[in-house]
């Protein structure tokens, strides 16, 4: 029996990779590698291709005896998003698509699914629980809402169960410093953050200090991508034994600022780290904390390395060691 991830050379997904081999699992990995890179995969057999490939992909089907897919293929850039709805429309939702109905042909029933914060838009209360309102400000959210639904229609009529994760603010890299975050272009925080710490930049630019909170910065939940890995496996555990389709917010439940990410970076590596205010960015909410309590008692998950010192710690050395990420 074998795990087919998808999108499994980017960065969430090869952290999933890394854990389900770590775990004993067969791996395979469909990605098209657009945006992942080939040396993220730590193991497992890759098929290139892209899922809206129903040839390509329906012989990953029949080739490899799978009896789960955890899928992250997906474009996840907001500003991009905005400016290219179709892309993001084609690539996630069509792409979607394309994979249940292979799924629903190959027989295949239990699907472990990439999902957002983004799906909820402007948070009505914080911290935020899977029945807040899912009202996205962007099409990416939009994207991923639509897919969300799409499964759990798929689910009422084939039976294709589901746990739909959706993460808050993922950083961080793995323990053993072969696998980190390398995006291109670079949009999140705390990889730009340490490139300033690596000369690569001159200052990281504080998008608005007028916000309604302490220090007038937008404040986040950061969640480690190697968590994030064990809540997969916790959740293909749970539709393995049965259990029904569910929805989880994945966060570490602490807020913090964007001075505070800029501060924690300036101490962990000794770095000055000149910052600029700028203005706002549109879109962005002043707060997203995650309540994950659904997660940590139905999944039992726990997330490990929770402070956001070890967070950064974990990214810088990632990037200390892999400067230009996987580009040698
Ligand atoms: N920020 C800056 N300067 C930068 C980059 C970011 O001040 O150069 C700020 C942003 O304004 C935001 C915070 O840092 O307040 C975090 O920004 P990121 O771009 O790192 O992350 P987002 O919170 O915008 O995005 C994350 C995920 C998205 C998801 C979104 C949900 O990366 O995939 O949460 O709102 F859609």
């Amino acid at each position: 029996m074998a795990v087919l991830v998808t999108g499994g050379a980017g960065y969430i997904g090869s952290h999933a990779v890394a854990a389900l081999l770590e775990q004993g699992e067969q791996v395979v990995i469909v990605d098209n590698l657009y945006q992942g890179h080939r040396n993220a995969i730590l193991g497992g057999k890759l098929y290139e291709g892209d899922l809206r490939d129903a040839d390509f992909l329906a012989k990953v089907f029949q080739e490899n005896d799978i009896d789960g897919v955890i899928h992250f293929a997906a474009n996840s850039l907001v500003g991009e998003s905005m400016k290219d709805p179709g892309k993001y429309y084609h690539n996630n939702v069509y792409g979607t698509l394309c994979l249940l109905e292979q799924m629903q042909k190959a027989g295949v029933s239990r699907i472990v699914f990439s999902s957002t914060a983004a799906t909820y838009g402007e948070p009505e209360r914080v911290p935020i629980d899977e029945f807040d309102r899912t009202l996205p400000t962007n099409t990416y959210g939009e994207t991923k809402l639509a897919m969300e639904k799409m499964i759990r229609w798929f689910d009422v009529a084939h039976g294709i169960k589901f746990v739909s994760l959706r993460y808050f603010n993922a950083a961080g890299a793995h323990e053993s410093g072969k696998i980190g975050e390398d995006h291109s272009p670079e949009t999140h925080l705390v990889p730009l953050v340490l490139q300033v710490a690596l000369g690569q930049r001159e200052h990281i630019s504080v998008f608005g200090d007028d916000y309604d909170t302490e220090d007038g910065t937008c404040i986040r939940d950061y969640v480690h991508v190697s968590d994030l890995a064990d809540a997969h496996i916790l959740a293909l555990g749970r539709l393995r034994k049965g259990e029904d389709s569910a929805i989880y917010n994945l966060g570490s439940g602490n807020g913090y600022s964007v001075k505070q990410v800029i501060d924690v970076s300036r101490k962990v590596t000794g770095h000055s780290i000149p910052a600029a205010i700028e203005p706002r960015r549109a879109g962005d909410p002043a707060v997203l904390i995650a309540s994950s309590d659904r997660a940590r008692k139905e999944l039992g998950w726990t997330p490990r390395r929770d402070k956001l010192e070890d967070i950064v710690t974990s990214a810088w050395n990632w990037h200390r060691e892999n400067p230009t990420g996987y580009a040698k």
